[in-house]
C-alpha cells in the first residue's frame, strides 16, 4: 500500500513538471515570443538552446535577459533587434527567461 502511495506521488509530479513545459512554452506563444523564437532553431532570433548554451555559466543570466527582453536590443545575435516587450510582466519574463535558459 505504502508503495503504491509513493508510485502515485512519483507519477503525479513527473505530470507536473512535464505540463509545466507545456505551459511555459504556451506562455512563450501567448506573449509572441515564438513569432520570432524556436526552441531548437534559429528564426528571426536564436534558438532557445543556443540562448541556453551561452548563458550556461553566468548566474545573473535570468536578471539580464530579463531586461534585455524588456527593452529589446540587437548586437548579441546579430543586428537584427529584438523589439521592447513592455507589456509583459516581470513575472512573466521571469518565468519564460527561466524556461528559455532550462532549454
Ligand atoms: C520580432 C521578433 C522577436 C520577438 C517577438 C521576440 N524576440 Fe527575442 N530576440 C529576437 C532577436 C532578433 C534577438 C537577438 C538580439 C540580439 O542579437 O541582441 C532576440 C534575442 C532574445 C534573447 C537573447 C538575448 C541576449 O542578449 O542574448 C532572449 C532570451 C529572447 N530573445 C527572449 C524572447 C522572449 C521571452 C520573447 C517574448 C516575450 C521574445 N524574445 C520575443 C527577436 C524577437
Amino acid at each position: 500500500m505504502k508503495l503504491r502511495v509513493t508510485t502515485l506521488a512519483a507519477t503525479m509530479l513527473l505530470a507536473m513538471s512535464a505540463s509545466n513545459a507545456f505551459a511555459d512554452e504556451a506562455l512563450a506563444t501567448a506573449k509572441g515570443c515564438m513569432a520570432c523564437h524556436k526552441v531548437d532553431m534559429k528564426v528571426v532570433g536564436p534558438s532557445y538552446k543556443d540562448v541556453a548554451a551561452k548563458y550556461k555559466d553566468d548566474a545573473a543570466a535570468v536578471d539580464t535577459l530579463v531586461a534585455k527582453v524588456k527593452a529589446g536590443g540587437k548586437g548579441v545575435w546579430g543586428e537584427i533587434p529584438m523589439p521592447p516587450n513592455p507589456a509583459v510582466s516581470d513575472e512573466d519574463l521571469k518565468t519564460l527567461v527561466t524556461w528559455i535558459l532550462s532549454q
